[in-house]
């Protein structure tokens, strides 16, 4: 049979405890989830600001369907160009303080199609081992000489930047604050050294934006470093509560990326609806810095609450706490006794991170509640009881 390997595959996955399977949820995106007709803590969502199903967000999409309809019926450059498309540009534009930005339908695809425009055959692209998978196939894709530089190693990045041919073009892509590990990259120190180099700087704040820097504007902002990287790409699903993703720069890169960027020049750009939101989420981030006190108040207190019951977090600063259990059959088993007392932490295993490191990826949003928050801590104390010999 030509297909017979597909079972194979399952097997042997399941077997290496790596099958994946989906989950349902049932009804609206909250600090609590119907998940598989269970109502359960949410633990493992990046809606960190709550604003996936904030009323703001929702009546702007219901406002734009009633002017512009659904679809935009093509790519931007056919005729999917749309009004919303553009202001929710200058909004991003004004949001990181660049000259332009340019929207792209997801952060994967924003990854793939600027790292395949920027670099080249006979280029050096510079890449964190940790950096998301979108990174990683964007450097594929670009055909350039990819040189992962172990976990915000300077030491080691700086000797991939002196190997580089004199004439080649150098990058440096990272993320800003790591998905899997919610630790910071070294940005000053990578900033510099670029600039030692004379490579570009490309940053990933997927996890950043809404969350760190003056506005939710991200670490960049933070750092006070934005004339000094060339390419700031965030999303909008993650604590902007809705979908996409940009590229902000300047004029320059986003007319090389309109002409040279494949995700963004093959596909059918994202529905107005989908711009309107994106708006009304980044006016609520420069206008209501609430949720972001409310997220760090919450990521302090389960903080303190896990370290007191001594489970190790790594280097994590923000609101990604990663709770490493090591054994991936392990690591599973503990979310899955977590969840049958109603507590949701996703095990988080090989591939996504390296082997020997899987673990429980908790994440907080500003809608928990102190009761919430007890009732994980209670939830994690309880399974590490019954899984201690
Ligand atoms: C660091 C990072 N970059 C890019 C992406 C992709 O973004 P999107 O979900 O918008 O495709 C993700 C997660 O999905 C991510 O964690």
């Amino acid at each position: 049979m030509p297909t017979g390997f597909i079972e194979e595959e399952l097997k042997r996955l399941k077997q290496e405890g790596l099958y994946r399977k989906l989950r349902r949820v049932e009804g609206e995106q909250g600090p609590t989830l119907i998940l598989d007709g269970q109502e359960v803590l949410n633990l493992s969502s990046n809606n960190y600001l709550g604003l996936a199903n904030h009323p703001v967000l929702c009546e702007a999409a219901k406002q734009a369907l009633d002017r512009y309809g659904c679809g935009s019926g093509a790519s931007r450059l056919i005729s999917g160009n749309m009004t919303l498309h553009e202001e929710f540009e200058a909004k991003v534009a004004a949001f990181k303080g660049t000259e332009a930005a340019l929207v792209f339908n997801s952060g994967y695809q924003a990854n793939i199609g600027v790292l395949s425009a920027l670099a080249g055959e006979g280029d050096v692209v510079l890449s964190d081992a940790l950096n998301h998978a979108s990174i990683i196939d964007g450097c594929r894709l670009s055909r350039a000489k990819t040189v992962v530089y172990p976990h915000c190693d300077l030491e080691q990045l700086e000797a991939g930047l002196k190997r580089a041919p004199a004439k080649a073009r150098k990058l440096i892509v990272t993320e800003t604050l790591f998905s899997m590990d919610g630790d910071e990259a070294p940005l000053v120190e990578i900033v510099d050294l670029a600039e030692r180099y004379g490579a570009m700087v490309m940053v990933d704040e997927a996890h950043a934006t809404g969350v760190f820097g003056p506005n939710g504007a991200g670490v960049v902002a933070k750092l006070g470093l934005g004339g000094r990287v060339q390419v700031q790409m965030g999303t909008l699903g993650k604590a902007l509560g809705s979908f996409g993703a940009y590229v902000a720069g300047s004029r320059g890169l986003r007319e090389l990326l309109i002409n040279r960027s494949r995700s963004f020049i093959y596909t059918t750009s994202l529905p107005p609806a989908v711009m309107a939101m994106g708006i009304a989420a980044i006016d609520l981030s420069v206008n209501e810095p609430q949720r972001r006190l409310a997220l760090w108040h919450n990521c302090r207190a389960l903080r303190e609450g896990l370290k007191k019951l001594d489970f190790s977090l790594g280097r994590s600063e923000g609101q990604i706490l990663p709770l490493i259990i090591g054994d991936t059959q392990k690591c599973m088993a503990f979310s899955e006794r977590l969840l049958k007392k109603g507590v949701f932490a996703q095990g988080i295993r090989p591939p996504t991170v390296p082997p020997g490191t899987s673990r429980l990826r908790i994440t907080l949003m500003a809608t928990h509640t102190h009761e919430h928050l007890h009732r994980a801590l209670k939830a994690f104390e309880e399974v590490r009881g019954e899984m201690e010999p």
